[in-house]
């Protein structure tokens, strides 16, 4: 949810920031803006609503901008309409100071009314300008930025990276993090800080995360970090193993697209290297045996898809491990007095690891004493970094809004802890257990076999883009799994859908029925496969136009009643929603594409939502 690139080196600064922010559009793109600082020109600023490209024709990609020093930022609104005016950069009213932000600055309205009695001057209408005025402020009484610096963030709540250019400090840039990533990139003669690695990934892959509370001075040959009080702090590197191409289209003509053809592999790199001579080895925790046999309960928490991840969880967690588990929305657990002790387990599922609500939602299970273990793809993320155990994703940078292979490994990681628990629990019979690790190695494969069909999907697509208003109805897993193909196809086609658990459907729904609703039956869910076919036939006879998906043994029942029907490969129960999911990422997919949405950017949304 924005982002931010700043860079300081040799180069010219300009292009290298819109190439950055081109790569970070992703996480917001309602308006954007880049401050560049050069010895004859000072500090130049452009900003303006609009996408990245927008910015980019403006300055003739960069090249309008002269110096080797600056920032750049794409903004995901909060406080004040995506404009000209209220794009980042926001510059103080001397003009001496540029300022980026990511985050919600929480008292700015405080702040505003004490520095407009001070007689400063506001041009935006957001609470980022407010520090950029608060900035100023306090420079002019010390003239030492650092000092002015650390004084704002004493002074201000909420949460902030910030990208900071004072034009009195000439080759430096500055940073401070609070609850919202930043990265520094260290190279040679040149050196970056962004919100996200894949801004900078085609320069560097030597990186190293602020953490909370840290500011940093970056020049192009240092970058000298330092701790909320002031003292130099070392900061350990890492490097990133993946390489720019991850973070390129490759060919495919949306990121969606790409990421639900990476579905197989991502799977085998999520799951194969963790299963070792027919055993689950999940090396990485640190949780002991006596511990995991102490909990009584476990919680998952998360938002959005991976909270649908969360759902299937449940069912296949509760079924393995005879222990109580509940789904916890992030942002409503924060606030319900959560029942959670040091006996429960509290998983934490996040594509991004920066999700606020979920960040919060961990440190209040934390603060309860419950264990906590995150499953995160971003490696180095901060509820990566302050879970008690965490497993990666491993599935490579996710860049279209609508997550697909970050759901799709989330959940297969999620399967493989839940057999680890069964077996340390002695819940899983050895014959389940080595069908469950037989099977989990047929996945990418059956994947494979659903990929090799989009036609056919693309096919229903066309079918039925016109409609307005959609129901996904399943049972037990398969409602878990509606729950994620209705939200795929609401956020990137913009048709009204609902998921419902089949059965609720006559407790009030059922009335919305009506001739010509579309209806995703899903009845892939074999146990249940008969009551699913009572819920088609019920739909019918009020009218609806049904698309089932269903298993492949059961196709031809199904085809007996369903006016469509996609059906998947048979696999074991824990695994079904693994494969049912991708179809239904592909009908969400060609059904945008036929109403001409923007498909890895669908309006509204951004990817990492680091705000409450
Ligand atoms: C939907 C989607 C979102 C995210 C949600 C949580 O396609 O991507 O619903 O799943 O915003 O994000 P993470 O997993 O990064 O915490």
């Amino acid at each position: 949810m924005c982002g931010i690139i700043g860079y300081v080196g040799q180069e010219q600064a300009a292009p290298i920031l819109l190439q950055g922010l081109f790569r970070m559009e992703y996480r917001g793109y309602d308006s954007a803006g880049v401050a560049v600082w050069s010895q004859e020109k000072g500090l130049q600023v452009e900003k303006t609503k609009g996408r990245i490209q927008v910015l980019s024709d403006l300055l003739h990609g960069g090249d309008d901008m002269e110096g080797t020093m600056g920032i750049g930022h794409t903004r995901w609104a909060t406080h004040g309409e995506p404009s000209d005016i209220n794009a980042h950069p926001h510059v103080s009213e001397s003009g001496n100071i540029a300022l980026v932000h990511n985050g919600i600055i929480e008292n700015y309205m405080e702040i505003k009314e004490f520095l407009l009695h001070q007689g400063i001057h506001f041009s935006s209408d957001t609470d980022s300008e407010v520090v950029a005025q608060l900035l100023e402020y306090y420079y002019d009484k010390s003239h030492d930025m650092l000092d002015a610096v650390s004084r704002v963030i004493h002074r201000i709540q909420g949460s902030y990276g910030f990208g900071i250019i004072c034009s009195d400090y000439p080759g430096s840039l500055i940073a401070a993090r609070k609850d919202s990533p930043l990265i520094l990139g260290y190279g040679d003669g040149f050196h970056f800080l962004a919100s996200d690695v894949t801004a900078m990934i085609q320069y560097t892959r030597d990186i190293a995360y602020m953490d909370d509370g840290e500011i940093a001075v970056i020049t192009a040959n240092s970058i000298q970090v330092y701790n909320n009080m002031l003292e130099p702090v070392k900061k350990e590197h890492q490097h990133v193993v993946w390489d720019v191409s991850a973070a390129e289209k490759g060919g495919y003509p949306h990121f969606m697209f790409k990421e639900i053809m990476e579905q197989p592999e991502a799977f085998r790199k999520a799951v194969f290297p963790r299963i070792r001579d027919g055993r689950v080895m999940l090396e990485d925790l640190k949780l002991t045996t006596w511990q995991i046999r102490d909990f009584n309960k476990i919680d998952i928490i998360a938002c959005g898809s991976s909270y649908h991840v969360g759902m299937v969880g449940k069912y296949n967690l509760e079924r393995l491990l005879r222990r109580p588990v509940e789904v916890f929305l992030a942002s409503e657990f924060r606030y319900c007095d959560p029942l959670v002790d040091k006996k429960t387990l509290v998983i934490v599922i996040s594509q991004s690891g920066e999700t606020l609500d979920t960040m919060a939602a961990m440190r209040e299970a934390k603060r309860l004493g419950g264990r906590t273990l995150a499953i995160v793809n971003v490696m180095g993320s901060s509820i990566a970094r302050e879970a008690d155990d965490v497993l990666y994703t491993w599935a490579g940078p996710e860049i279209a809004v609508a997550t697909t292979k970050a759901y799709s490994t989330q959940l297969a990681v999620l399967d493989l802890l839940g057999l680890y628990l069964a077996d340390v629990l002695g819940t899983v019979e050895p014959e389940e257990y080595d069908a469950i690790v037989k099977e989990a190695h047929t996945i990418p494969e059956k994947m494979e076999a659903i990929l090799a069909k989009t036609a056919d999907i693309q096919y229903f697509a066309s079918q039925y883009f016109n409609h307005d208003s959609v129901f996904f109805i399943g049972r037990n897993l398969d409602y878990a799994m509606g729950l994620e193909g209705s939200l795929k196809l609401k956020e990137i086609s913009y048709i009204h859908s609902e998921a419902y658990a089949s059965g609720e459907l006559k407790h009030g729904t059922i009335s919305l029925i009506e001739k010509g609703t579309l209806v995703v039956a899903l009845g892939t869910y074999e146990p249940l496969f008969d009551k699913a076919m009572s819920n088609v036939v019920e739909v019918k006879a009020r009218g609806a136009e049904v698309l089932a998906l269903t298993t492949d043994n059961f196709r031809e029942k199904m085809e007996k009643i369903a006016d469509s029907v996609i059906s998947v490969p048979c696999t074991h129960q824990i695994f079904q929603p693994s494969l049912g999911v991708v179809p239904l990422q592909l009908f969400a997919y060609y059904v945008a594409l036929h109403r001409g949405c923007d498909i890895d950017k669908p309006r509204n949304l951004a990817k990492s939502v680091t705000v409450e």
